[in-house]
Protein backbone atom coordinates (compact mmCIF):
# COMPACT_ATOMS: atom_id res chain seq x y z
CA UNK A 1 0.00 0.00 0.00
CA UNK A 2 1.46 3.65 -1.17
CA UNK A 3 1.79 6.32 1.40
CA UNK A 4 -0.04 9.27 1.42
CA UNK A 5 1.50 12.90 0.77
CA UNK A 6 0.12 15.82 0.76
CA UNK A 7 1.46 19.35 -0.11
CA UNK A 8 0.50 22.84 -0.49
CA UNK A 9 1.52 26.24 -2.21
CA UNK A 10 -0.08 29.55 -0.49
CA UNK A 11 -3.35 30.32 -2.19
CA UNK A 12 -2.04 33.57 -4.53
CA UNK A 13 -4.26 37.20 -4.35
CA UNK A 14 -5.55 37.50 -8.00
CA UNK A 15 -5.52 41.28 -7.68
CA UNK A 16 -3.29 41.12 -10.09
CA UNK A 17 -1.75 38.58 -12.40
CA UNK A 18 1.25 36.52 -11.13
CA UNK A 19 4.64 37.66 -10.85
CA UNK A 20 8.28 35.19 -9.98
CA UNK A 21 7.86 35.03 -6.35
CA UNK A 22 4.25 33.36 -6.67
CA UNK A 23 6.17 31.27 -9.30
CA UNK A 24 8.85 30.44 -7.25
CA UNK A 25 6.60 28.95 -4.26
CA UNK A 26 4.86 26.94 -6.90
CA UNK A 27 8.40 25.53 -8.55
CA UNK A 28 9.41 24.83 -5.24
CA UNK A 29 6.47 22.61 -4.12
CA UNK A 30 6.04 21.30 -7.31
CA UNK A 31 9.56 19.65 -7.02
CA UNK A 32 8.97 18.50 -3.64
CA UNK A 33 5.87 16.81 -5.19
CA UNK A 34 7.08 15.19 -7.80
CA UNK A 35 10.16 13.84 -5.72
CA UNK A 36 7.88 12.23 -3.33
CA UNK A 37 5.72 10.44 -6.41
CA UNK A 38 8.97 9.11 -7.66
CA UNK A 39 9.79 7.77 -3.71
CA UNK A 40 6.43 5.70 -4.47
CA UNK A 41 4.13 8.52 -2.20
CA UNK A 42 0.59 9.00 -3.26
CA UNK A 43 0.59 12.34 -3.43
CA UNK A 44 -1.71 15.37 -3.08
CA UNK A 45 -0.39 19.14 -4.43
CA UNK A 46 -2.63 21.76 -4.06
CA UNK A 47 -2.53 25.46 -5.31
CA UNK A 48 -5.05 27.73 -5.77
CA UNK A 49 -6.66 31.43 -5.33
CA UNK A 50 -7.63 33.46 -2.67
CA UNK A 51 -10.80 35.40 -3.89
CA UNK A 52 -12.22 37.21 -0.79
CA UNK A 53 -12.05 39.99 1.30
CA UNK A 54 -11.03 44.08 1.20
CA UNK A 55 -7.79 44.06 -0.99
CA UNK A 56 -9.68 42.23 -4.13
CA UNK A 57 -12.90 44.20 -3.95
CA UNK A 58 -10.39 47.25 -4.01
CA UNK A 59 -8.87 45.64 -6.88
CA UNK A 60 -12.10 44.88 -8.70
CA UNK A 61 -13.50 48.46 -8.56
CA UNK A 62 -10.12 49.89 -9.28
CA UNK A 63 -10.78 48.11 -12.75
CA UNK A 64 -14.45 48.72 -12.66
CA UNK A 65 -15.44 44.81 -12.57
CA UNK A 66 -17.94 42.94 -10.31
CA UNK A 67 -15.71 41.54 -8.20
CA UNK A 68 -16.32 37.84 -8.76
CA UNK A 69 -15.88 38.69 -12.70
CA UNK A 70 -12.64 40.15 -11.37
CA UNK A 71 -11.61 37.12 -9.54
CA UNK A 72 -12.69 34.67 -12.84
CA UNK A 73 -10.48 36.57 -15.05
CA UNK A 74 -7.14 36.81 -12.63
CA UNK A 75 -7.56 33.55 -11.33
CA UNK A 76 -7.29 32.43 -14.81
CA UNK A 77 -4.00 33.22 -15.18
CA UNK A 78 -2.86 31.85 -11.93
CA UNK A 79 -4.46 28.48 -14.01
CA UNK A 80 -2.41 29.28 -17.04
CA UNK A 81 0.96 29.60 -14.85
CA UNK A 82 0.25 26.09 -13.93
CA UNK A 83 0.34 24.68 -17.22
CA UNK A 84 3.47 27.21 -17.96
CA UNK A 85 5.35 26.03 -14.98
CA UNK A 86 4.77 22.73 -15.30
CA UNK A 87 3.14 22.16 -12.18
CA UNK A 88 1.78 18.23 -11.19
CA UNK A 89 -1.07 20.18 -8.75
CA UNK A 90 -3.60 17.36 -8.52
CA UNK A 91 -6.06 20.60 -7.82
CA UNK A 92 -6.67 24.42 -7.62
CA UNK A 93 -8.79 25.64 -5.63
CA UNK A 94 -10.77 29.24 -5.32
CA UNK A 95 -12.02 30.55 -2.61
CA UNK A 96 -15.28 31.30 -4.54
CA UNK A 97 -15.70 27.88 -4.68
CA UNK A 98 -19.01 26.11 -3.20
CA UNK A 99 -17.14 23.55 -1.63
CA UNK A 100 -14.49 25.96 0.16
CA UNK A 101 -17.61 27.88 1.43
CA UNK A 102 -19.32 25.05 2.90
CA UNK A 103 -15.95 23.87 4.41
CA UNK A 104 -15.44 27.38 6.21
CA UNK A 105 -18.66 27.55 7.20
CA UNK A 106 -18.45 24.23 9.10
CA UNK A 107 -15.22 25.33 10.71
CA UNK A 108 -17.14 28.54 11.85
CA UNK A 109 -19.91 26.65 13.47
CA UNK A 110 -17.38 24.27 15.23
CA UNK A 111 -15.22 27.17 16.74
CA UNK A 112 -18.67 28.78 17.81
CA UNK A 113 -19.77 25.06 19.26
CA UNK A 114 -16.56 24.98 21.13
CA UNK A 115 -16.95 29.11 22.60
CA UNK A 116 -14.61 29.86 20.72
CA UNK A 117 -15.84 32.93 18.99
CA UNK A 118 -17.44 36.32 20.48
CA UNK A 119 -18.75 39.54 19.65
CA UNK A 120 -17.17 42.75 20.49
CA UNK A 121 -15.54 46.07 18.98
CA UNK A 122 -12.29 46.15 17.36
CA UNK A 123 -10.17 49.28 17.29
CA UNK A 124 -6.74 49.12 16.02
CA UNK A 125 -4.61 49.04 12.51
CA UNK A 126 -4.98 47.12 9.61
CA UNK A 127 -3.08 46.67 6.61
CA UNK A 128 -5.82 45.74 3.42
CA UNK A 129 -2.47 45.30 1.35
CA UNK A 130 -1.70 42.42 3.83
CA UNK A 131 -4.97 41.80 5.00
CA UNK A 132 -3.35 42.02 8.24
CA UNK A 133 -4.07 43.32 12.16
CA UNK A 134 -1.05 44.63 13.66
CA UNK A 135 -0.51 46.55 17.54
CA UNK A 136 0.63 49.90 18.30
CA UNK A 137 4.37 48.24 18.80
CA UNK A 138 4.56 46.95 15.27
CA UNK A 139 3.41 50.56 13.57
CA UNK A 140 6.13 53.24 12.57
CA UNK A 141 5.33 56.78 11.33
CA UNK A 142 7.68 57.55 8.29
CA UNK A 143 6.93 60.67 6.35
CA UNK A 144 3.41 61.53 8.30
CA UNK A 145 2.59 58.06 7.13
CA UNK A 146 1.80 54.91 9.02
CA UNK A 147 2.82 51.71 8.17
CA UNK A 148 3.57 47.82 9.42
CA UNK A 149 7.36 47.38 10.55
CA UNK A 150 7.16 43.67 9.63
CA UNK A 151 5.71 44.34 5.64
CA UNK A 152 6.48 48.05 5.16
CA UNK A 153 2.98 48.61 4.15
CA UNK A 154 0.39 51.27 4.69
CA UNK A 155 -1.78 50.75 8.02
CA UNK A 156 -5.79 52.79 8.20
CA UNK A 157 -7.17 52.87 11.74
CA UNK A 158 -10.52 50.63 12.02
CA UNK A 159 -13.10 50.68 14.69
CA UNK A 160 -16.04 48.47 13.98
CA UNK A 161 -18.10 45.39 15.75
CA UNK A 162 -16.33 42.26 15.25
CA UNK A 163 -16.33 38.58 16.17
CA UNK A 164 -13.73 37.76 18.10
CA UNK A 165 -11.61 34.25 18.25
CA UNK A 166 -10.45 33.82 21.76
CA UNK A 167 -6.68 33.56 19.75
CA UNK A 168 -5.57 34.62 23.88
CA UNK A 169 -6.44 30.93 25.11
CA UNK A 170 -4.20 29.66 22.58
CA UNK A 171 -0.50 30.94 23.54
CA UNK A 172 0.44 28.53 25.82
CA UNK A 173 -0.82 25.25 24.15
CA UNK A 174 0.81 26.65 20.88
CA UNK A 175 3.83 27.30 22.75
CA UNK A 176 4.01 23.26 24.04
CA UNK A 177 3.37 22.52 20.37
CA UNK A 178 5.89 24.18 18.74
CA UNK A 179 8.15 22.58 22.11
CA UNK A 180 6.94 19.20 21.12
CA UNK A 181 6.88 19.75 17.26
CA UNK A 182 10.14 20.66 16.76
CA UNK A 183 9.93 20.25 12.91
CA UNK A 184 6.87 22.23 12.77
CA UNK A 185 8.21 25.56 11.44
CA UNK A 186 11.07 25.07 9.20
CA UNK A 187 13.59 26.89 8.58
CA UNK A 188 14.61 27.09 12.09
CA UNK A 189 15.12 30.93 11.95
CA UNK A 190 11.42 31.75 11.59
CA UNK A 191 10.64 29.10 14.17
CA UNK A 192 12.50 31.30 16.74
CA UNK A 193 11.11 34.49 14.83
CA UNK A 194 7.04 32.63 15.44
CA UNK A 195 8.13 31.93 18.90
CA UNK A 196 9.46 35.49 20.12
CA UNK A 197 6.26 36.69 18.49
CA UNK A 198 4.12 33.85 20.86
CA UNK A 199 5.74 34.81 24.23
CA UNK A 200 4.95 38.11 23.58
CA UNK A 201 1.56 37.27 24.22
CA UNK A 202 -1.32 36.95 21.72
CA UNK A 203 -4.35 39.34 21.81
CA UNK A 204 -7.96 37.73 20.97
CA UNK A 205 -8.25 37.87 16.96
CA UNK A 206 -10.72 39.98 15.23
CA UNK A 207 -12.33 37.56 12.73
CA UNK A 208 -15.47 39.21 10.82
CA UNK A 209 -15.73 42.71 8.93
CA UNK A 210 -18.86 44.69 8.88
CA UNK A 211 -17.82 47.72 6.59
CA UNK A 212 -17.71 45.67 2.92
CA UNK A 213 -18.94 43.06 1.39
CA UNK A 214 -16.88 40.65 -0.35
CA UNK A 215 -16.47 37.58 1.59
CA UNK A 216 -18.16 34.38 3.17
CA UNK A 217 -21.49 35.78 5.42
CA UNK A 218 -21.07 35.05 9.10
CA UNK A 219 -23.46 32.40 9.95
CA UNK A 220 -26.87 33.71 11.24
CA UNK A 221 -25.03 37.30 11.03
CA UNK A 222 -24.76 37.77 7.45
CA UNK A 223 -23.96 42.12 8.40
CA UNK A 224 -20.68 40.74 9.18
CA UNK A 225 -18.36 38.61 6.63
CA UNK A 226 -15.56 36.16 7.85
CA UNK A 227 -11.70 37.68 7.85
CA UNK A 228 -10.40 36.94 4.46
CA UNK A 229 -7.50 34.80 6.71
CA UNK A 230 -9.53 32.38 8.45
CA UNK A 231 -11.57 31.96 4.69
CA UNK A 232 -8.25 31.45 3.11
CA UNK A 233 -6.63 28.97 5.79
CA UNK A 234 -9.35 26.67 5.38
CA UNK A 235 -8.64 26.28 1.38
CA UNK A 236 -6.04 23.09 2.84
CA UNK A 237 -8.93 21.27 4.23
CA UNK A 238 -12.27 22.58 1.98
CA UNK A 239 -9.90 20.57 -1.02
CA UNK A 240 -9.34 17.52 1.07
CA UNK A 241 -12.79 17.29 1.84
CA UNK A 242 -12.36 16.67 5.02
CA UNK A 243 -16.27 17.80 6.37
CA UNK A 244 -17.70 14.89 4.27
CA UNK A 245 -15.95 11.93 4.93
CA UNK A 246 -14.05 11.81 1.40
CA UNK A 247 -10.67 13.01 3.14
CA UNK A 248 -7.69 11.29 2.65
CA UNK A 249 -5.14 13.32 2.89
CA UNK A 250 -4.99 16.17 5.76
CA UNK A 251 -3.37 16.86 8.08
CA UNK A 252 -1.11 18.24 5.58
CA UNK A 253 2.49 16.82 5.39
CA UNK A 254 3.83 20.68 4.35
CA UNK A 255 2.82 23.93 3.44
CA UNK A 256 4.99 25.58 1.49
CA UNK A 257 4.93 29.91 2.13
CA UNK A 258 6.76 32.68 1.87
CA UNK A 259 8.11 34.50 5.19
CA UNK A 260 5.53 36.99 4.92
CA UNK A 261 2.70 35.11 5.90
CA UNK A 262 4.56 32.94 8.58
CA UNK A 263 2.01 34.50 11.25
CA UNK A 264 -1.09 33.78 9.71
CA UNK A 265 0.41 29.60 9.21
CA UNK A 266 2.46 29.30 12.07
CA UNK A 267 0.20 31.29 14.40
CA UNK A 268 -3.40 30.98 13.65
CA UNK A 269 -4.12 28.72 11.15
CA UNK A 270 -2.92 26.11 14.05
CA UNK A 271 -4.64 28.09 16.62
CA UNK A 272 -8.13 27.20 15.13
CA UNK A 273 -7.41 24.20 14.39
CA UNK A 274 -6.54 23.45 17.89
CA UNK A 275 -9.81 24.88 18.70
CA UNK A 276 -11.57 22.93 16.62
CA UNK A 277 -10.11 19.79 17.80
CA UNK A 278 -9.06 19.07 14.47
CA UNK A 279 -5.16 17.36 13.25
CA UNK A 280 -2.60 19.89 12.66
CA UNK A 281 -0.08 20.05 9.44
CA UNK A 282 3.00 18.64 10.03
CA UNK A 283 5.10 21.37 9.02
CA UNK A 284 5.40 25.19 7.89
CA UNK A 285 7.69 25.60 5.45
CA UNK A 286 8.75 29.72 4.95
CA UNK A 287 10.96 30.42 2.26
CA UNK A 288 13.08 33.42 1.89
CA UNK A 289 12.21 36.26 -1.33
CA UNK A 290 13.25 36.61 -4.17
CA UNK A 291 15.50 39.64 -4.65
CA UNK A 292 16.15 41.61 -7.58
CA UNK A 293 19.35 43.07 -6.41
CA UNK A 294 19.11 44.17 -2.65
CA UNK A 295 15.20 44.65 -2.87
CA UNK A 296 12.17 42.27 -3.12
CA UNK A 297 11.11 41.51 -6.35
CA UNK A 298 7.61 43.48 -6.53
CA UNK A 299 5.21 45.09 -9.25
CA UNK A 300 5.25 48.70 -7.38
CA UNK A 301 9.36 48.87 -7.44
CA UNK A 302 9.28 47.78 -11.36
CA UNK A 303 12.09 45.48 -10.82
CA UNK A 304 10.69 42.04 -12.13
CA UNK A 305 11.58 39.44 -14.26
CA UNK A 306 8.36 37.90 -15.61
CA UNK A 307 8.51 34.43 -15.41
CA UNK A 308 6.21 34.06 -18.55
CA UNK A 309 7.89 36.01 -20.37
CA UNK A 310 11.58 33.75 -19.53
CA UNK A 311 9.62 30.60 -20.22
CA UNK A 312 8.58 31.81 -23.77
CA UNK A 313 12.02 32.44 -24.26
CA UNK A 314 14.38 30.04 -22.33
CA UNK A 315 11.51 27.14 -20.97
CA UNK A 316 9.95 25.90 -18.35
CA UNK A 317 12.86 23.30 -17.61
CA UNK A 318 15.29 26.54 -16.95
CA UNK A 319 13.56 28.45 -14.76
CA UNK A 320 12.90 25.60 -12.72
CA UNK A 321 16.12 24.63 -13.08
CA UNK A 322 17.77 28.29 -12.20
CA UNK A 323 15.55 28.91 -9.50
CA UNK A 324 15.88 25.86 -7.61
CA UNK A 325 19.70 25.60 -8.07
CA UNK A 326 21.07 29.03 -7.76
CA UNK A 327 18.54 30.28 -4.59
CA UNK A 328 19.07 28.64 -1.07
CA UNK A 329 15.55 27.64 -0.48
CA UNK A 330 14.51 29.16 2.96
CA UNK A 331 16.71 31.96 2.49
CA UNK A 332 16.75 35.03 0.11
CA UNK A 333 18.06 35.37 -3.17
CA UNK A 334 18.89 37.70 -5.97
CA UNK A 335 18.09 37.00 -9.36
CA UNK A 336 19.14 37.92 -12.52
CA UNK A 337 19.01 37.37 -16.72
CA UNK A 338 23.54 37.09 -16.55
CA UNK A 339 22.91 34.56 -13.90
CA UNK A 340 20.58 32.81 -15.20
CA UNK A 341 21.85 32.50 -18.71
CA UNK A 342 25.37 31.22 -16.93
CA UNK A 343 23.23 28.45 -14.85
CA UNK A 344 21.40 27.32 -17.79
CA UNK A 345 24.76 26.97 -20.46
CA UNK A 346 26.65 25.11 -17.68
CA UNK A 347 23.01 22.97 -17.75
CA UNK A 348 23.80 22.15 -21.22
CA UNK A 349 27.32 21.62 -21.29
CA UNK A 350 27.67 19.47 -17.87
CA UNK A 351 24.40 17.08 -18.80
CA UNK A 352 23.04 17.61 -22.09
CA UNK A 353 26.59 17.61 -23.96
CA UNK A 354 27.18 14.51 -22.27
CA UNK A 355 24.06 12.67 -22.59
CA UNK A 356 24.80 13.88 -27.19
CA UNK A 357 28.20 12.78 -26.39
CA UNK A 358 27.21 9.21 -25.16
CA UNK A 359 24.34 8.80 -27.58
CA UNK A 360 26.76 10.02 -31.00
CA UNK A 361 28.75 6.86 -30.09
CA UNK A 362 26.14 4.79 -29.23
CA UNK A 363 24.42 5.46 -32.79
CA UNK A 364 27.49 5.65 -34.79
CA UNK A 365 29.08 2.45 -33.36
CA UNK A 366 26.35 0.56 -32.22
CA UNK A 367 22.60 0.76 -33.95
CA UNK A 368 21.97 2.76 -30.34
CA UNK A 369 21.41 -0.59 -28.91
CA UNK A 370 22.51 -1.18 -25.24
CA UNK A 371 26.12 -2.51 -25.78
CA UNK A 372 26.95 -5.84 -24.22
CA UNK A 373 29.01 -5.46 -21.06
CA UNK A 374 31.67 -8.15 -20.43
CA UNK A 375 30.80 -10.98 -17.66
CA UNK A 376 31.73 -10.36 -14.22
CA UNK A 377 32.03 -6.00 -15.13
CA UNK A 378 30.32 -4.11 -12.31
CA UNK A 379 29.70 -0.49 -12.84
CA UNK A 380 32.09 1.61 -11.11
CA UNK A 381 31.45 2.12 -7.38
CA UNK A 382 31.70 6.05 -7.57
CA UNK A 383 28.97 5.93 -10.21
CA UNK A 384 26.10 4.62 -8.16
CA UNK A 385 23.74 6.31 -6.51
CA UNK A 386 22.80 6.75 -2.90
CA UNK A 387 19.35 7.11 -3.15
CA UNK A 388 18.85 7.42 0.80
CA UNK A 389 21.26 10.34 0.31
CA UNK A 390 18.53 12.72 -1.62
CA UNK A 391 15.73 11.18 -0.15
CA UNK A 392 17.41 12.80 2.98
CA UNK A 393 17.84 16.01 1.11
CA UNK A 394 14.32 16.55 0.06
CA UNK A 395 13.28 15.87 3.63
CA UNK A 396 15.25 18.53 5.04
CA UNK A 397 13.71 20.83 2.40
CA UNK A 398 17.76 21.36 0.90
CA UNK A 399 16.14 21.61 -2.65
CA UNK A 400 19.28 23.62 -3.98
CA UNK A 401 21.51 20.97 -2.41
CA UNK A 402 19.39 18.38 -4.49
CA UNK A 403 20.57 19.82 -7.47
CA UNK A 404 23.59 20.73 -6.10
CA UNK A 405 24.28 17.09 -6.16
CA UNK A 406 23.21 15.92 -9.17
CA UNK A 407 25.03 18.68 -10.81
CA UNK A 408 28.08 17.19 -8.84
CA UNK A 409 27.49 13.43 -10.09
CA UNK A 410 27.03 14.51 -13.68
CA UNK A 411 30.73 16.70 -13.08
CA UNK A 412 31.95 12.79 -12.14
CA UNK A 413 30.34 11.09 -14.43
CA UNK A 414 32.25 13.57 -16.96
CA UNK A 415 35.54 12.69 -16.05
CA UNK A 416 34.67 9.40 -15.58
CA UNK A 417 33.86 9.26 -19.51
CA UNK A 418 36.53 11.83 -20.14
CA UNK A 419 39.43 9.67 -18.47
CA UNK A 420 38.16 6.67 -20.13
CA UNK A 421 37.73 8.04 -23.36
CA UNK A 422 35.29 5.41 -25.06
CA UNK A 423 35.58 7.33 -28.61
CA UNK A 424 39.71 6.32 -28.41
CA UNK A 425 39.56 2.34 -29.55
CA UNK A 426 43.57 2.78 -29.91
CA UNK A 427 43.60 2.70 -25.77
CA UNK A 428 40.45 0.56 -25.46
CA UNK A 429 39.56 -2.68 -26.35
CA UNK A 430 36.08 -2.95 -28.45
CA UNK A 431 34.84 -4.78 -25.01
CA UNK A 432 36.14 -2.08 -22.52
CA UNK A 433 34.25 0.93 -24.85
CA UNK A 434 31.26 -1.57 -23.98
CA UNK A 435 31.80 -1.52 -20.43
CA UNK A 436 31.95 2.22 -20.43
CA UNK A 437 29.42 3.11 -22.42
CA UNK A 438 27.17 0.97 -20.73
CA UNK A 439 28.08 2.61 -17.35
CA UNK A 440 28.38 6.07 -18.97
CA UNK A 441 24.20 5.53 -20.16
CA UNK A 442 23.49 4.05 -16.74
CA UNK A 443 24.75 7.35 -15.18
CA UNK A 444 22.76 9.44 -17.65
CA UNK A 445 19.79 7.20 -16.43
CA UNK A 446 20.15 8.45 -12.77
CA UNK A 447 20.90 12.04 -13.94
CA UNK A 448 17.38 12.04 -15.49
CA UNK A 449 16.03 10.34 -12.75
CA UNK A 450 16.98 12.51 -9.92
CA UNK A 451 16.38 15.74 -12.34
CA UNK A 452 12.70 14.61 -13.10
CA UNK A 453 11.44 16.85 -10.44
CA UNK A 454 13.53 19.22 -11.46
CA UNK A 455 13.39 19.50 -15.07
CA UNK A 456 10.13 17.30 -15.67
CA UNK A 457 10.24 17.80 -19.69
CA UNK A 458 13.68 17.14 -20.54
CA UNK A 459 13.63 13.99 -18.15
CA UNK A 460 10.43 12.81 -19.81
CA UNK A 461 12.25 12.97 -23.19
CA UNK A 462 14.97 11.53 -22.24
CA UNK A 463 13.99 8.63 -20.37
CA UNK A 464 11.42 8.24 -23.27
CA UNK A 465 14.42 7.38 -25.44
CA UNK A 466 15.50 4.85 -22.76
CA UNK A 467 12.20 3.15 -22.75
CA UNK A 468 10.94 4.47 -19.52
CA UNK A 469 7.30 5.91 -19.58
CA UNK A 470 6.57 9.28 -17.78
CA UNK A 471 4.33 6.67 -15.64
CA UNK A 472 6.99 4.47 -14.71
CA UNK A 473 9.47 7.20 -13.57
CA UNK A 474 10.15 5.69 -9.86
CA UNK A 475 13.95 6.45 -7.69
CA UNK A 476 14.14 2.15 -7.94
CA UNK A 477 15.29 2.76 -11.41
CA UNK A 478 18.45 4.27 -9.56
CA UNK A 479 21.20 2.31 -10.94
CA UNK A 480 19.79 -0.44 -11.86
CA UNK A 481 20.70 -2.48 -15.26
CA UNK A 482 19.66 -2.41 -18.52
CA UNK A 483 18.14 -5.53 -20.81
CA UNK A 484 20.59 -6.77 -23.30
CA UNK A 485 21.03 -5.55 -26.68
CA UNK A 486 17.95 -2.90 -26.10
CA UNK A 487 17.46 -0.83 -28.40
CA UNK A 488 17.13 2.83 -27.38
CA UNK A 489 16.84 6.40 -29.35
CA UNK A 490 19.47 9.08 -29.37
CA UNK A 491 17.56 11.95 -27.34
CA UNK A 492 17.33 15.36 -29.34
CA UNK A 493 18.90 18.55 -27.98
CA UNK A 494 17.72 17.99 -24.43
CA UNK A 495 19.04 21.65 -23.28
CA UNK A 496 20.06 25.16 -25.42
CA UNK A 497 23.11 27.12 -25.07
CA UNK A 498 22.75 31.07 -24.99
O1 LIG B 1 -0.29 36.30 0.78
N1 LIG B 1 9.81 36.04 -3.27
O2 LIG B 1 -1.07 35.91 -1.36
P1 LIG B 1 0.03 36.66 -2.24
C1 LIG B 1 9.39 34.82 -2.93
N2 LIG B 1 -3.37 35.12 -0.41
N3 LIG B 1 8.10 34.48 -2.82
C2 LIG B 1 7.20 35.42 -3.06
C3 LIG B 1 7.57 36.74 -3.43
C4 LIG B 1 8.96 37.03 -3.54
N4 LIG B 1 9.43 38.19 -3.92
N5 LIG B 1 6.44 37.44 -3.61
C5 LIG B 1 5.40 36.60 -3.37
C6 LIG B 1 -1.13 35.88 0.01
N6 LIG B 1 5.85 35.37 -3.06
C7 LIG B 1 -2.34 35.14 0.55
C8 LIG B 1 -1.93 33.73 0.93
S1 LIG B 1 -2.47 31.28 1.91
C9 LIG B 1 -3.70 30.60 2.80
C10 LIG B 1 -3.02 32.89 1.53
C11 LIG B 1 5.05 34.17 -2.79
O3 LIG B 1 -0.53 36.69 -3.63
C12 LIG B 1 5.29 33.64 -1.38
O4 LIG B 1 4.89 32.31 -1.33
O5 LIG B 1 0.43 37.93 -1.63
C13 LIG B 1 4.33 34.47 -0.59
O6 LIG B 1 4.05 33.90 0.68
C14 LIG B 1 3.12 34.45 -1.49
O7 LIG B 1 3.68 34.52 -2.83
C15 LIG B 1 2.18 35.59 -1.24
O8 LIG B 1 1.24 35.63 -2.26
MG1 LIG C 1 1.35 39.52 -0.61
Amino acid sequence: MSKNFYITTPIYYPSAKPHMGHAYSSIAADVIARFKSIEGYDVFFLTGTDEHGMKIQKAAELNKKDPQAFCDEISKTFIDLTKTLNLSNSDFIRTTEERHKTTVIKLWNLLDQKNQIYLSKYAGWYSVSDEAYYSEDEIDDIDGKKVSILSGSKVEWMEEESFFFKLSEWQKPLLQFYKDNPNFIQPESRKNEVISFVETGLKDLSISRTTFNWGIPVPNNSKHIMYVWLDALTNYISATGLFNNQNNFWPADVHIIGKDILRFHAVYWPAFLMAANLPLPKTIFGHGWILSGEEKMSKSKGNILDPIELIDKFGADELRYYLMKDVIFGLDGSINIENFKLTINDLANNIGNLSNRIFTILDNNYNCKIPNISEGYTINENLLIDKKDFINTISNFEIHNYVKKIHSYSSKLNKYVNDNEPWNKKNNSEQNIKNILYSAILGLKNIFVLLYPITPNASISFLNCINIKQKDIHLNLINQSFKENEKLTKPKILFKKY
